[in-house]
């Protein structure tokens, strides 16, 4: 996600800022930019697309003069409006004296846009963030507010709905800072006689070890001396729930926020990553998707579904089955998309092909997608990367807003694909009528309290993390389930394969009697994923046959299911329970024990889980 530093205090503010977006560059960004308040009331920016030393290099050839000991800076993974120079971060209002940074997904900015503009004014940029700056430049002018910077953020900050750590600066205003926060970090650096505001520790560890963490809807004002934290909610002032802490992680340690690998930072962040993907995709009757060029008249011809996708992104795909086919009932075939354009696939106008591909630069799925729209098939991306090809070359596309993955082995946009999969299910049954609007308005809630369920299972893992230091010297694990348990168990089992090099498969379980069977020996770990016995008794029942089946040929059973499932506690050489979830939404929370557990297996084996070996992020050759 976006990276944030702002600073106040006697120095120069512009180098420490371009460190402090350096330190920030392991978040992923696809373009920078700074902010700089000069003693004499101007405001300065600079912003350029791609990497960080495109912004330097501009800076350094004397285009601009950034001097001031007060500024902000910017690294932006691009959510509203592509990875551009007109997109980047600052923004500013009309008369060029306000600048704001931001780092999240501002949910009613379509709304807040449109009245701008009924207003009269020109917004320069497609981003969310704009919008802010406009307001807060007009709180500022005028009203109430007027020349009080942190009442105007209070005001703008009590209109906007989502997720957003805000960054803002104004001319008239000189050596302060007013920064903001609601479901996106935010930390205060306290130096001697200087301040810092950042998303991370990283940004101003070398600088300060001196932090507090922001909560829930409060703002700061940092001056060079001082740092007042409150509240912008109505009614609330003076706020204490606040955090001060001191860091003692080193900077490696830092930019993982405390934890070993970013695998483990990311399996963390699952709850954030699967809120954030459902952020602002229901106006209240209706779905909504990202980048919607195919109209509802379209989509309601569609008679037929094919899924695109590879590795954990198919399995992410074979998921959404289930509940895309049960919603609208339309036809799903999932398939690897490298192997789809090779079989002469039957496509049409009426087809729809889902490309889901967190790099969005896949060449698999790139070269399936030019396939399927040269036949004339309609094509939506499931993306984690904004502005990449191939949502670029499809007709609409949603979001996977996971934020940047540096782990090579995919957890937090799995999870996240597989919520906006669901999403594009929901808009094909609205769009259908094979759902009524309460009954999707109902199974959106139902995703809503997903985030919650999520981490509430990963306070369950530490049995997990055992169990991996137990069989971390196995030759194989197997992996087992029925229905959407047996795309989680392929999830399971490729998760092991990468991060441990360990032979591991996933079958649906009752394939076991048909061949798989036959590998089970003496101590060989077998992993279930167990659906529930209140929503899927038919299928609970025949799991629990075939667990007894393997457990009679000396398996050593490792058993994922339902918390107060006590049918199966005598089957299972390890439990391991899941908090109660719809079934269709199970996979959300089930892939996570095995996440955890390939990481801990492959740690105990002494692999380095962020980079398995021969394996990269984005595979751009087919
Ligand atoms: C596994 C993993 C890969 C990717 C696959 C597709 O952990 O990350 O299997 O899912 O290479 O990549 P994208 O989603 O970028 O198309």
């Amino acid at each position: 996600m976006c990276g944030i530093v702002g600073y106040t205090g006697p120095r120069q503010a512009l180098p420490l800022i371009l460190e402090g977006l350096g330190r920030l560059e392991y978040r992923g960004y696809d373009s920078a930019g700074v902010a700089v308040l000069d003693g004499s009331g101007v405001l300065h920016t600079a912003k350029k697309a791609g990497v960080l030393s495109n912004l330097e290099t501009y800076i350094d050839s004397g285009a601009i003069a950034l001097e001031g000991t007060t500024g902000m800076g910017h690294t932006r993974w691009a959510t509203h409006g592509g990875p551009t120079d007109r997109n980047a971060h600052p923004h500013t209002d009309t008369s060029g004296k306000t600048a704001v940074i931001h780092n999240g997904i501002i949910e009613n900015f379509p709304v807040l846009r449109a009245e701008l503009e009924h207003s009269g004014i020109e917004l320069t940029s497609d981003t969310d963030t704009e919008v802010v700056a406009h307001l807060l430049g007009a709180a500022f002018a005028a009203g109430p507010t007027a020349g009080d910077l942190p009442a105007s953020m209070a005001v703008v900050c009590r209109r906007l709905e989502g997720a957003f750590t805000l960054v803002a600066a104004h001319a008239d205003v000189p050596d302060t800072l007013v920064a903001a926060r609601r479901n996106s970090p935010l930390v205060i650096g306290v130096g001697q006689g200087e301040m810092f505001v950042a998303s991370d520790v990283a940004a101003f560890i070398s600088h300060t070890r001196d932090a507090i963490e922001l909560g829930q809807d409060q703002m700061v004002v940092i001056t060079p001396t001082s740092w007042e934290v409150t509240s912008f909610r109505p009614g609330e002032s003076a706020t204490t729930d606040y955090r001060p802490f001191r860091v003692d992680w080193d900077l490696a340690a830092a930019e993982k926020g405390g934890h070993e690998f970013f695998m483990d930072k990311e399996i963390q962040e699952q709850p954030q990553a699967v809120e954030d993907t459902l952020r602002g995709h229901f106006d209240g009757t209706r779905i909504v998707l990202d980048e919607q060029r195919l109209g509802e008249d379209e989509l309601r011809t569609i008679d037929k579904v094919f899924v695109v996708a590879c590795g954990s992104s198919y399995h992410s795909g074979l998921v959404a089955k289930y509940a895309i086919e049960h919603w609208t009932r339309l036809p799903v075939e999932v398939e690897l998309a490298s192997e789809f354009r090779y079989r002469d696939p039957v496509l049409d106008r009426d087809t729809l092909v889902v490309a889901i591909t967190q790099s969005g630069e896949t060449a698999d799925v790139l070269e399936a997608v030019r396939h399927a729209r040269r036949q004339r098939a309609r094509v939506l991306a499931v993306c984690n990367t904004n502005g990449s090809q191939i949502p670029r070359e499809s007709d609409a596309v949603v979001y996977t807003h996971a934020g940047p993955e540096v782990g090579v082995a995919s957890t937090k946009c799995f999870l996240a694909q597989i919520t906006a999969n669901l999403l594009v299910g929901l808009a094909l049954a609205q769009a259908r009528g094979t759902k009524y609007a309460d009954e999707v308005a109902r199974e959106y809630e139902a995703l809503l309290e997903m985030p919650a369920a999520v981490a509430e299972t990963l306070t369950l893992m530490d049995p997990v993390r055992q169990l991996g230091r137990d069989i971390a010297d196995s030759k194989a694990v197997l992996f087992l389930g029925r229905h959407v348990g047996f795309p989680v168990a392929l999830e399971g089992a490729l998760k092991l394969k990468e991060l441990a090099y360990m032979h591991a498969e996933g079958f649906a379980a009752g394939e076991l009697k048909h061949g798989p069977i036959a590998l089970v020996e003496d101590g060989l770990p077998v992993v279930v994923v167990t659906p529930s016995p209140k929503s899927q008794p038919l299928l609970h029942s025949k799991l629990l046959s075939n667990i007894r089946e393997i457990q009679a040929r000396g398996a050593r059973t490792i058993v994922i299911g339902e918390e107060g499932d006590e049918t199966i506690a005598p089957f299972a050489d390890t439990l391991i329970e899941l908090p109660r979830v719809p079934a269709l939404l199970q996979p959300l929370v089930a892939t996570v024990p095995l996440q955890i557990l390939a990481a801990e297996i492959a740690r105990t084996r002494g692999y380095d889980i962020d980079k398995p070996r021969n394996l990269a992020k984005s595979v751009t050759v087919e």
